[in-house]
């Protein structure tokens, strides 16, 4: 799919496994309840959800008066290191086969030329790699070696005649633009053409001391008399639908510990379990009321920002304005999805749970690729 473009509202993360063998200092890995890779019965069945929700969403986008310009994407992409998945080649050509863009998202260490090689001829259109370090500085914050990413996104370069199929993924965790800058020089050197800037999420909470403590923030009650409930619903968990590996919808990307017990692919289509999670938005939980992405913690960080002179007035009306526009968004995605049946928290699908040591051998023992 020459051109891929990202347009939001169509990807859906699917999560192959939550494996991972990096470290990374601003990723709350630990604080995952239990790791597992995703069984070919649920990628299939994922799958089949992808599909039938880019039917119901390409509706309800013509219902928003948008475009439907953008390809719709399945995002192999969660809280592990997706080329750990030995399928991860067929599950590329089953998505490229049922005309969806097909992401990877990886820290590469394993993406050798032959894997690079199996998954461009599987059809990927986008290998996001995490590279926001070089040098040393990438050893010690993602505790793997620097010299086999750089040569693995080297050798990936010279089996494309596309550059655009590597995006280089730059976080800013330590929130140092000249760094930033530095190492997008560095990768542009390299041949790399495509960056993705993140800024840095607390993964609701998750991770501490990086953002304020939401729950005695000095603007907190200021912000809810500046938006009220119902124009401060996140708009997360409808522009990025989230299936784990062991086939249960998580609430979004930024629920590490699964705190959220939603239902399973196998229970309800993604466009029903959206109101589920506007629930859970709506009526608070720790992972939301703790995260800096939740539209009240936005306002009350730029009250806080305006006072200090960081960011002025207009800024905030602006933040304001955006987020009342995105949760009459977030309404309108389920429109016509009925209520939501209570949630059932029993696991209907077995999952093998792994500990630290089974971890370590899936690594190094199982994972063909
Ligand atoms: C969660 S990772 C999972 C996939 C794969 N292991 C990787 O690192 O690309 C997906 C993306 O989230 C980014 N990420 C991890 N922790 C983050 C944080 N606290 N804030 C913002 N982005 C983060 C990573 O850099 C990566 O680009
Ligand atoms: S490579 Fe990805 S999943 Fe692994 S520790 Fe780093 S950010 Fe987390
Ligand atoms: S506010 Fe809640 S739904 Fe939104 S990103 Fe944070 S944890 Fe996810």
């Amino acid at each position: 799919m020459a051109g891929f473009e990202f347009k939001v509202h169509a990807i859906v993360d699917v999560e192959l496994t939550n494996l991972c063998g990096a470290n990374c200092s601003f990723c709350p890995r630990d604080a995952t309840p239990h790791l597992g890779v995703m069984r070919p019965e649920i990628f299939a069945k994922a799958l089949e959800r992808v599909i039938e929700y880019r039917r119901q969403r390409d509706f309800a986008i013509e219902l928003l008066g948008s475009p439907r310009t953008a390809p719709p994407a399945v995002s192999f992409c969660g809280l592990g290191d997706q080329v750990l998945n030995r399928h991860l080649t067929d599950y590329i050509a089953a998505a490229h086969d049922s005309d969806l863009g097909v992401v990877v998202n990886t820290n590469a260490q394993r993406l050798d030329r032959a894997h690079s090689q199996a998954l461009l001829d599987a059809g990927v259109d986008v290998v996001m790699v995490n590279g926001g370090e070089i040098g040393e500085r990438y050893e010690a914050v993602y505790e793997l070696p620097f010299e086999q990413l750089e040569r693995n996104v080297r050798d990936f370069l010279d089996l494309t005649p596309d550059p655009e199929r590597l995006c280089i993924t730059l976080v800013e965790h330590d929130r140092d633009p000249d760094r930033v800058a530095a190492v997008r020089a560095h990768w542009t050197a390299v041949g790399v053409r495509r960056f993705r800037h993140l800024t840095l999420i607390n993964r609701g909470g998750t991770l501490e001391h990086t953002h304020p403590d939401y729950a005695t923030h000095p603007h907190a009650a200021a912000a809810r008399r500046l938006l009220s409930a119902d124009d401060a619903l996140c708009a997360a968990p409808s522009l990025f639908p989230f299936i784990a590996y062991d086939g249960r919808y998580l609430l979004c990307g930024s629920d590490w510990t699964r705190a959220v017990v939603l239902p399973t692919i196998f229970d309800l289509s993604i466009h029903e379990v959206l109101r589920h999670k506007d629930d859970v938005v709506r009526n608070g939980c720790d992972v939301c009321d703790g995260c800096n992405h939740h539209p009240h913690n936005k306002v009350a960080d730029m009250i806080g920002a305006v006072e200090a002179g960081d960011a002025t007035p207009d800024d905030l009306e602006a933040l304001v304005d955006r987020l009342r526009r995105s949760s009459a968004f977030v309404r309108q995605s389920y429109d016509g999805v009925p209520p939501a049946p209570p949630i059932d928290g029993r696991r209907r699908i077995p999952v093998r749970v792994l500990d630290e040591s089974d971890a370590g051998c899936e690594r190094e023992t199982s994972v063909a690729m």
